[in-house]
């Protein structure tokens, strides 16, 4: 895997002269041939985390949209992920919107995204996780709805049912901007349905995988408790803060600044985090939060974990810096511990909450 590290530091100063689809699918699709087993680090014993049943051997994580069909998680653990999550994937497969559809906003450590769930469908993603299954390492998958769906609620049912047996754990995404109408299942009344039936499909599965569901940034105080007082009655097992956010920061510098879709990057961070420390204090600690947003360092990290996050995961720096980013996070968060003098980042976890 050094190798591969060493391959992508070099690669990386032409991918990004590339246009940013294309940098992505060409890097996509070279990591999907390392098919070995991922020879998974030995992190530092004070990097681990149990949260959902599960032991995390390091908290930082790849998040949803990088690896849309599961094609790189092998890849992906190698590079230190403590976890990796793909998708969004949909019942069928879908072309997404039309291209360009992302963005590169380099002055601003930023991306805006229209992509629109772009992906193969379930029968690939089962294919790909039916490979890897049992190897060690963590592995969530992300569902989403078809864009063309008449009935929302029953996509994530088959996502759920056909895909759930193949992970870890399970992210109900309803927080995608580029799929019109998605994020209004975060309103109170179509997220209990929402909520009430996937549980019920889980309820019916052999093996009760921890169930996430991924909110946006975008919301106001009342709706956040909406989220909270629903995902602790349907006993949700946690949730992820955050996705990207369709504000525009009057300080964005980009050219693409006025492109329509998601922004994520160093400009997310504060409002993502925002919602997070909200988040933790509505659910009182009963669910597991998972900080994303923005984060860039170590320091973005343990501010994520002391706001609440057990568990944080990260997407656009990757396109900026390079697998190499993930040991240097790893190794500030070691500095960070001893610093403040805590003996271990689970015990970080809601410090400031
Ligand atoms: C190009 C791109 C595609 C994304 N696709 C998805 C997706 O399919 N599903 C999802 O839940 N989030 C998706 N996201 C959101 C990320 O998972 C993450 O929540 C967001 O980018 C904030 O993290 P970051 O600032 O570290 O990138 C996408 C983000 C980007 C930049």
């Amino acid at each position: 895997m050094n190798l591969i590290l060493s391959l992508s530091s070099l690669a990386r100063p032409l991918l990004a002269r590339l246009d940013p689809e294309l940098a992505h699918t060409l890097t996509v699709r070279s990591l999907s041939f390392f098919h070995s087993s991922p020879a998974l680090v030995d992190d530092d014993p004070r990097l681990q985390i149990e949260a959902l049943g599960l032991r995390f051997r390091n908290p930082v994580g790849l998040a949803a949209g990088f690896d849309k069909n599961a094609e790189t998680t092998e890849a992906m653990l190698s590079f230190g992920f403590g976890f990796v999550e793909a998708g969004t994937v949909t019942p069928k497969p879908q072309p997404g919107n039309p291209k360009p559809r992302i963005f590169r906003l380099r002055e601003d450590g930023a991306v805006i995204n229209r992509l629109g769930f772009n992906n193969k469908g379930i029968a690939c993603a089962q294919q790909r996780l039916r490979a890897v299954q049992g190897r060690p390492g963590i592995r969530g998958i992300n569902i989403g709805a078809n864009k063309d769906a008449t009935d929302r609620v029953a996509d994530y049912v088959t996502g759920l049912r056909e895909l759930a047996p193949l992970a870890d754990y399970v992210t109900v995404n309803i927080s995608s901007p580029n799929t019109p109408g998605l994020r209004g299942l975060q309103n109170r009344a179509e997220l209990d349905q929402l909520l009430g039936a996937v549980m019920a499909a889980r309820a019916s599965l052999q093996r009760q995988m921890p169930l996430l569901v991924k909110i946006a940034p975008d919301l106001d105080e009342q709706a956040c408790s909406d989220i909270a007082a629903l995902a602790i009655d349907h006993r949700i097992d946690g949730l992820i803060v955050s996705n990207t956010t369709i504000d525009r920061p009057d300080t964005l510098q980009g050219t693409h600044r006025g492109e329509t879709g998601g922004l994520s990057g160093r400009p997310l961070f504060r409002k993502s985090t925002e919602v997070l420390r909200s988040m933790r204090r509505l659910t009182k600690g009963k669910l597991v939060l998972i900080g994303v947003g923005g984060i860039s360092s170590g320091e973005d990290a343990w501010a994520k974990i002391r706001a609440g996050a057990s568990l944080v995961q990260l997407y656009t720096a990757l396109t900026y810096e390079g697998p190499a980013l993930v040991t240097r996070i790893k190794r500030e968060l070691l500095t960070c511990l001893e610093r403040d003098r805590i003996p271990t980042l689970q015990d970080a976890v809601g410090l400031d909450a």
